[in-house]
């Protein structure tokens, strides 16, 4: 394997690597070690069915299945579906998902680890993915700053989300409301694996600030936001088809960009791997 960094605070890319073969246990173990060290990797000139896809995310472990069951692929609901194109009439994946800052499935108790996207079919042009890196963007906190939020906790809310994001769709169903109650995490959390501390934040699933007035709340979610999103943390990703991007859902965040969806079709999976333990 040869290993490149893309950013100075974020990810890897890794070439001369093959995911639709069986990794042997020494290869897995250094993916891990690189996930665990930068973050974000990148794989890019894959050709992946969806057997593969899910057999490779399976090696990090168990995989979330997604409560938006319309757009989970058959006869592998582990798949998740982000897509502006329809078939028979219908949308085969959900379009406009992660057009802002966040941590994948932040909105359930355990929230997941991690995430491996593959891209299927991609615009020419737009469609970016950002990725930052929520370790980077604490440790460059002043220390007035880190001590005042450090015992802090934030609402965490799914239903917040879509309600914002998808304002034009069908509401939620009693039952998948049922699924994603609000959740409670702390505004700054440890890696389980690394030790190392890093900043939990986001656009729109994260609702409010524990015991902050709604305005104290609004504006340091925002400050926090803004400064966790700047250039210095992030890295860019300009997809081309194969690419796979595996990403560390307990220290980053992420947002997808804009595209032209008359002109052109984007067609994404993504793998989630679920956590094992609340956030602390
Ligand atoms: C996501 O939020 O997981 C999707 C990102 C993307 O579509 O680029």
């Amino acid at each position: 394997m040869d290993v490149t960094p893309l950013s100075p605070k974020i990810g890897v890319e890794i070439a001369g690597i093959d995911l639709s073969q069986p990794l042997d246990e020494a290869t897995f173990a250094e993916i891990r070690r690189l996930l665990n060290e930068h973050s974000l990797i990148a794989i890019r000139g894959q050709n992946l069915s969806e057997a593969e896809h899910v057999a490779f995310a399976r090696r990090f472990g168990q995989l979330q299945i997604h409560v938006l069951k319309q757009f989970l692929t058959t006869p592998y609901p582990e798949l998740y579906v982000l897509s502006n194109k329809r078939e028979a009439g219908k949308p085969i994946g959900n379009h406009k998902e992660g057009w802002n800052w966040h941590s994948d499935l932040s909105y359930l108790e355990v929230p997941c680890l991690g995430s491996v996207l593959y891209a299927r079919e991609v615009p020419p042009v737009g469609a970016d993915t950002l990725f930052s890196s929520m370790e980077a963007a604490w440790e460059a906190l002043d220390a007035e700053t880190k001590a005042k939020i450090r015992p802090l906790k934030c609402v965490h809310s799914y239903s917040g989300y879509y309600a914002k994001a998808f304002a034009d769709r069908t509401p939620l169903t009693e039952e998948q409301r049922a699924a994603t109650p609000d959740v409670v995490h702390p505004l700054v959390r440890t890696h389980p694996e690394t030790g190392r501390l890093s900043l939990y934040v986001g656009e729109d699933v994260v609702k409010e600030v524990v015991g902050l007035e709604p305005e104290e709340s609004a504006a340091l979610l925002a400050r926090l936001n803004r400064h966790a999103t700047s250039d210095e943390f992030s890295h860019r990703h300009v997809w081309r088809q194969g690419d796979v991007i595996i990403w560390d859902n307990r220290c980053t965040m992420h947002k997808a960009t804009p595209y032209d969806d008359v002109a052109y079709t984007r067609v994404m999976h993504r793998a989630t791997i679920c956590g094992t333990e609340r956030p602390f």
